[in-house]
């Protein structure tokens, strides 16, 4: 018998490592005892006391709880902006407190994309300078940032806007603007802290459709929310209060 040599698909080893990466390191983020504590004159208020969560890939979660439970913070950790006082975060398997303030700097900038509830656009930029903007950072050339950024709004519905302002642009358009600019860099992780709490539910309604599409593509969403009707809408539900976290519940499961 004669045997053609061949080299195996690429598909076969996309799918072995992939899989071998599961195998070694199952979770995207691992958080273990997390504690956050801040001085504030002779006052220790204790932001986190103990946080244990591991969130997966292509989870979409959201995170409620009374405020000043600790949400944010919570959140500033995960994305790299705040260190913990005390515990452990493993992102991809690696200890982020033994990472040099580059590496943290990299994913911080590459792999995750921040929305926030109060939109955080530039005055005066128009929604295309915006967007770009992220790209600025990774050497990326003016031409490529402004084709790239021109595709990430046309994605959340925009592309007839480019030209915009912030002060042109509705609320519901401005946190898409703020999306798109997440969105520019390729994140694999989308984290958003309130981004539904300055506007109205229809307005809301739309962007969480935006939400749901980015998590089917794959990426990663962890969002905090007041709103139970939009919590509703991830597959996962963590409640925390006093620094803690009380219930961690998925749905949409079958049984
Ligand atoms: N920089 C800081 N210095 C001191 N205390 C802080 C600081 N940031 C947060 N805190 C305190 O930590 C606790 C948790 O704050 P955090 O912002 O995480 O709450 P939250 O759950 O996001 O609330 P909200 O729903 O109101 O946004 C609060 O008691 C807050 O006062
Ligand atoms: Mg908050």
């Amino acid at each position: 018998m004669k045997y053609e040599q061949r080299s195996a698909p690429l598909s076969y080893f996309i799918f072995h490592t992939s899989y071998l990466k599961q195998c070694i390191m199952s979770h995207l983020m691992e958080l273990t005892n997390i504690t956050k504590s801040y001085q504030v004159g002779s006052q220790v208020v204790h932001a986190l006391r103990g946080v244990n969560l591991t969130i997966d890939e292509g989870e979409y979660v959201s995170i409620m709880g009374p405020s000043g439970s600790g949400k944010s913070t919570l959140m500033n950790i995960i994305g790299c902006l705040d260190i913990p006082t005390d515990g452990d975060y493993k992102l991809d398997g690696i200890e982020l407190s033994q990472m040099s303030d580059d590496q943290q700097a990299r994913i911080r900038n590459q792999r995750i994309g921040f929305v926030f509830q109060q939109f955080n656009l530039l005055p005066r930029t128009t929604a295309l300078k915006q967007v770009a903007l992220p790209l600025m950072y990774s050497g990326v050339s003016r031409r490529e940032r402004n084709e790239r950024a021109k595709e990430a709004l046309t994605k959340v519905g925009l592309g007839d806007r480019i030209d915009h302002k912030p002060d042109e642009l509705s609320g519901g358009q401005q946190q898409r603007v703020a999306i798109a600019r997440a969105l520019v860099v390729s994140p694999n992780i989308i984290l958003a802290d309130e981004p539904t709490g300055a506007l109205d539910t229809k307005t809301g309604d739309e962007l969480m459709e935006i939400f749901n599409e980015l998590n089917d593509q794959g990426i990663t969403i962890i969002m905090i929310t007041h709103d139970p009707e939009v919590a509703e809408l991830s597959r996962r539900q963590i409640m925390i209060r006093d620094g803690v976290i009380v219930e961690d519940s998925k749905t949409g499961e079958a049984g």
